[in-house]
């Protein structure tokens, strides 16, 4: 069979959205990164040619999260062909955006449409997750899930893998500043407490189930009061110079609430319209260039496709 080849393109994702620690995430328009893949008769699987990495990911298919996830896939169907596979990534690493995620997304939803579609997209989220397990040392599903399903996803449980859509108002945008310092998830989530206080675990799980209430009735008042971390922010927060003026920065351009994305530094805000969440990305970058620090700014509707097809052929 002639070789085929399928680019895809996977999106960033904001994990945690405050106090849904490892339980809630939403995907973006954008950032994302572009996959390319190739299937060959000859099995095994490539990684040929990673770009915007300066180096830092490993070529080896073991190491590789794209490289594992599909490596997975492939010996679930049986198929005995193989794969060479390139990742151009198009967000820098370490940046709280699910940068590890968005490459693994691309890689098995490519993989499976050239293999014509064995799995679903849901089924193929477990092979996804091996990929986080690689890249973090924890199978997280909260970067993964809306990179792979769009939207905002709540995950239920990690055993068994329950993982289910959380309906959003049509207004609702995003503003995403990564500041240019690296905090990478293994550090941050090895400064993480083991233990909660049990009067702090009610405040946050009553703002949790606030949120998705809020999200899926449409009600901004109850997102905004929602919207707030006591638990990990405080000390996440501290690996990011600026935090604090930035979410007050964010809070007084009229954001609906403002925390850390995923394990940071790149923080979020949420807010009503567009061109809201421009005004609110405008008065962030402002203030965190008060600490010397320069970074960038995303706004974005909420995605609700996750990957996409970028060129077949
Ligand atoms: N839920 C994960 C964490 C997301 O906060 O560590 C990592 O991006």
């Amino acid at each position: 069979m002639k070789n085929r080849t399928i680019t895809v393109f996977a999106p960033a994702t904001v994990a945690n959205v405050a106090c849904g620690f490892d339980s809630l995430g939403f995907a973006l328009n954008e950032p994302g990164d572009v996959i390319k893949l190739t299937r060959r008769d000859e099995p095994g699987i490539r990684i040929t040619r990673i770009t915007g990495d300066n180096g830092r990911l490993p070529l080896e298919t073991d190491k590789n999260t794209a490289g594992v996830s599909v490596k997975a896939l492939l010996e679930h169907t049986g198929e005995p062909c193989g794969f060479d596979i390139e990742v151009h990534k198009q967000m820098p690493l370490g940046s709280g955006l699910g940068s590890s995620s968005a490459s693994t997304v691309g890689a098995v939803f490519g993989a499976n449409l050239l293999l014509d579609k064995p799995l679903t997209r849901e089924q193929l989220l477990p092979f996804a997750l091996l990929g986080e397990k690689v890249a973090c040392g924890a199978a997280h599903a909260d970067n993964v899930a809306p990179s792979l399903l769009g939207g905002f996803q709540l995950i239920r449980s990690y055993d068994p893998l329950d993982v289910i859509e959380v309906p959003h108002p049509e207004g609702l945008h995003c503003t995403v500043l990564h500041p240019h310092i690296e905090v990478m998830t293994e550090d941050s989530r090895k400064i993480l407490r083991q233990s909660v206080r049990l009067k702090d675990a009610i405040v946050q799980w009553s703002n949790f189930a606030g949120l998705v209430t809020g999200l899926i009735t449409g009600n901004y008042p109850l997102i905004s009061r929602s919207l707030n971390d006591i638990i990990f922010e405080p000390v996440r927060s501290l690996l990011i110079p600026g935090y604090d003026n930035v979410k007050i920065a964010a809070m007084d351009a009229g954001a609906l609430g403002c925390s850390i994305s995923g394990s940071g530094p790149s923080i979020f805000a949420l807010s009503t319209s567009m061109a809201g969440a421009r005004n609110v990305g405008d008065a962030m970058l402002a203030s965190l260039k008060k600490t010397g620090i320069e970074g960038d700014v995303y706004v974005s509707p909420i995605n609700k496709t996750g990957p996409r097809i970028v060129e077949e052929g």
